[in-house]
């Protein structure tokens, strides 16, 4: 027989603690909506444990009463995948407590994290021991590094550090039966058998709770170059990307573009961040260099390639950051378009990954389709360009429009700008992974093969289906 709520709850306090079993109204809602506040759940508590062998204990007690599991970091994923849906008996594992450097070692190039460490925190305690972590994201000062992990969260220097999965050496992860799987290896080679590292990276919680990282550290650069571009349409952006990754190649470590409707929000909700260059501008681009040689190294290179592309008409304009503070703003200004766009209301969000060269030729002919069907729509699109993935977010002619535009529109928008993906060989999902938002679209762009070996996964790993149901994989 298995326990009703309030069994459970004395369960959970028994290994955690009454204080870190939420349940009273007020308390648990952060926990039941996402960041966007698309998505709204249930659950019977959130639980705070405070190291492994809580979170193992918490799910034993789960599986043997098929009580569903929302692993949860920071809650500022995109897709609602850290949201409990709105039926059945579950709870939510916020892992935010686990947040403690466990060992570093500056000679392995590694740092070992618990998987609730906020990423700006890691960042900050690899510059302690003088060594850099790389992963970076607007939502760094809040998000977790089991929910990057779990995400394989890009964010804005992947061009020359790839994702969070280019970043982890080795995992410890809770399995959905509460076994502790530890394979927290800093090694750069270990070919025994399947790699299971690499299938809790991206799976959003799906496959087992992950609770401690190993994560590569790397010398700190000794200068970084920040300048903020203007370009005249989206191939001289390519155009201008090619140029740096001929001159620059891996010194090259951020390529960022914002359209003149991202800029012009950014203005409206944040008139502080308006763009020093005379405008509007198609696209601004803003680009970093960093250099182990030497700060003059570092701005020769930025000036003659920007040189280069001034005099080939592939910019028209270019500040250079002349000082830490105002490479600050030109970040501050790329990081807040998000937020302005929160500001304006919801919008139709596409987290798009193509081949860098088709990103034009995607782009125009969404505009023309979208602005010939829905005349006024706006297209607010940036992204990581270096990368080949675009935020083309949609919304609806004004402000005041937004809320009813999302809701009438998001479906046909959806399918008219994934159709245009996958007729590039594209992806729907570049960095915000699938949650709750995508699972409809996977089999369509996956394939049924695929998407049968995910549910073979899935069934081997989780058979009552009670890690985070209904993400990524239908339930
Ligand atoms: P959550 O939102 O809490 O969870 C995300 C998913 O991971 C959920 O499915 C959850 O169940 C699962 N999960 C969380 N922790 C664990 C764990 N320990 N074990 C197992 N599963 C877990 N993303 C990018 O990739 N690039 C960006 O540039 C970027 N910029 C952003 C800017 C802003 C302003 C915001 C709000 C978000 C941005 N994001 C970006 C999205 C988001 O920050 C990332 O997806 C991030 O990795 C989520 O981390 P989190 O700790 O908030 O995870
Ligand atoms: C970004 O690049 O700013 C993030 O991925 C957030 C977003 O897409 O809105
Ligand atoms: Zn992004």
């Amino acid at each position: 027989m298995s326990l009703n709520d309030q069994e459970l709850i004395a369960g959970f306090e028994k290994i955690i603690g009454k204080t870190q079993v939420i349940t009273a109204p007020d308390d648990l809602e952060p926990y039941l909506v996402d960041w966007r506040k698309r998505y709204r759940g249930q659950a019977i508590a959130a639980l705070r444990p405070g190291n492994t062998q809580e979170v193992s204990e918490i799910v034993k007690l789960c599986a043997a009463n098929l009580i569903a599991i929302v692993p949860q970091g920071g809650n500022t994923g995109m897709c609602g995948g850290a949201t409990p849906n709105s039926t059945g008996r579950q709870v939510v594992i916020s892992l935010n407590r686990m947040n403690q450097v466990r060992a570093i070692d500056t000679s392995n190039q590694t740092i070992t994290v618990e998987a609730g460490m906020i990423l700006q925190s890691l960042q900050e305690a690899a510059t302690a021991a003088d060594r850099y972590f790389p992963l970076s994201l607007g939502a760094e000062g809040s998000c977790t590094i089991g929910g990057n992990l779990s995400t394989n969260a890009g964010g804005t220097s992947v061009l020359r550090y790839g994702n969070a999965r280019e970043l982890c050496l080795g995992l410890e992860v809770v399995m959905p039966n509460g076994e502790i799987l530890n394979s927290l290896r800093g090694l750069r080679k270990d070919n025994t058998g399947y790699d299971l590292r690499d299938l809790f990276i991206g799976a959003e919680g799906s496959l087992g709770l992950i609770t401690a990282a190993v994560m590569k550290l790397f010398p700190r650069p000794v200068a970084n170059w920040t300048a903020l571009v203007a370009v005249p349409h989206a191939d001289a952006a390519v155009e201008l990307l090619n140029r740096f990754q001929a001159g620059a190649s891996a010194q090259l470590t951020g390529f960022e573009m914002m359209s003149d409707e991202s800029l012009a929000l950014l203005k409206h909700y944040y008139p502080a961040l308006a763009s020093p260059l005379s405008g509007p501008n198609a696209y601004e681009v803003l680009v970093e260099i960093s250099d182990y040689e030497s700060e003059e190294h570092a701005m020769q290179l930025m000036e003659s390639i920007l040189e280069g592309a001034l005099e080939s008409g592939c910019a028209s304009d270019a500040a250079i950051a002349s000082n830490l503070a105002q490479a600050r703003k030109f970040w501050d200004m790329r990081e807040h378009v998000p937020l302005a766009q929160a500001d304006d209301g919801p919008n139709i969000k596409h987290d798009v990954s193509l081949p860098i060269s088709a990103i034009p030729s995607f782009i125009a002919t969404c505009n023309d389709m979208l602005r010939a069907k829905y005349p006024g729509v706006r297209v607010i699109n940036y992204g990581h360009l270096g990368d080949g993935n675009l935020h083309y977010n949609i919304a609806g002619p004004s402000s005041a429009q937004t809320e009813e535009f999302f809701t009438s529109k998001s479906k046909e928008i959806q399918a008219l700008v994934y159709a245009e993906v996958e007729k590039l060989n594209g992806s729907i999902s570049a960095e915000h992974g699938v949650g709750q938002q995508k699972v409809a679209y996977l089999k369509g762009h996956r394939g049924e093969v695929a998407l049968g070996v995910m549910q073979a996964i899935k069934h081997a790993l989780d058979p009552h289906n009670l890690m985070n149901p209904g993400k990524v994989i239908a339930s």
